[in-house]
C-alpha cells in the first residue's frame, strides 16, 4: 500500500546505460531460489569471487544476513516472507540501476512473490537460478541444524517441512546441486551471462 503522497520521482543524472558503458558490462540480478541447504549462498558467493576477480561490479544479498538488519522485523509467516522478498526485490533493483550484478540468495518459496520481483525488471535483467536439491539431501546436509529442529517441532513454518516451496516452472538457469559441483555451477552461470551479452568473453 502506498502511504506517501506529494513525492515526485527525480530523474538521475547518470543513466544505467552510461554506467554499463563505463563498467564494460551490463547489470542484472541473479535471483537464486531453493530450499535451505540447497547451496544458494555458496554458489552466489562463489560467483561473486569469480566476477570480482574479473573486475566486474558484483554483490551478494543473502537471506540470513539481510534478516539481521534491513529485515530483522520479519519472521517466516507467509505474509512476512512476501514482504521480505518485496523489499529485496526493490533493493536488487537499486543495485541493478547502479550497474552491479547482484546475486540474491533467498529461499523465496512463493511463485507469485518471485513473479512480482521479476516484473520490476526489464527482460534479460532478471535471471532466476533454481538451485534444486532433494529435500532428503538438504536434510542430511543440515548445515545449521535447522531441519533437525524443525522435525522436533522447535521451529514452525519451516520450508520443506511445515511450509511449502513452490519450485520455479521456467527458471532461466537450473542447477541440481546434488549432481554438479560448485565450480560447474559457477561456470554454467558465467556461460549464461556471456551468452546473453551481459559479460564479454
Ligand atoms: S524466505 O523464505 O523469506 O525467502 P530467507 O531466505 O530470507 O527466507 O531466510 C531463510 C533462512 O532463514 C534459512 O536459510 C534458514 O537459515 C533461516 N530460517 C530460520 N527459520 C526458518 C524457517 N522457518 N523457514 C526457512 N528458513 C528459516
Amino acid at each position: 500500500m502506498t502511504k506517501s503522497t506529494n513525492i515526485v520521482w527525480h530523474q538521475q543524472a547518470i543513466s544505467k546505460k552510461e554506467r554499463s558503458i563505463k563498467n564494460g558490462h551490463k547489470s542484472c540480478v541473479l535471483w537464486f531460489t531453493g530450499l535451505s541447504g540447497a547451496g544458494k549462498s555458496t554458489i552466489a558467493n562463489s560467483i561473486d569471487i569469480v566476477l570480482f576477480e574479473r573486475g566486474i561490479k558484483s554483490y551478494v544479498l543473502d537471506g540470513d544476513n539481510i534478516r539481521h538488519g534491513l529485515n530483522k522485523d520479519l519472521g517466516f509467516s507467509e505474509i512476512d516472507r512476501k514482504e521480505n522478498i518485496r523489499r529485496i526485490g526493490e533493493v536488487a533493483k537499486l543495485f541493478v540501476d547502479s550497474g552491479t550484478i547482484v546475486s540474491t540468495a533467498f529461499i523465496s518459496p512463493f511463485r507469485g512473490d518471485r513473479l512480482q520481483v521479476r516484473n520490476l525488471f526489464n527482460k534479460d535483467e532478471f535471471i532466476e537460478v533454481y538451485v534444486h536439491c532433494p529435500l532428503s539431501i538438504c536434510e542430511d546436509r543440515d548445515p545449521k541444524g535447522l531441519y533437525r529442529k524443525a522435525r522436533n517441532g522447535e521451529i514452525t513454518d519451516f520450508t520443506g517441512i511445515t511450509s511449502p516451496y513452490e519450485a520455479p516452472l521456467h527458471p532461466e538457469i537450473m542447477i541440481d546441486s546434488s549432481e554438479v559441483t560448485i565450480d560447474e555451477s559457477v561456470q554454467l552461470i558465467i556461460d549464461y551471462l556471456i551468452d546473453k551479452k551481459i559479460l564479454n568473453e
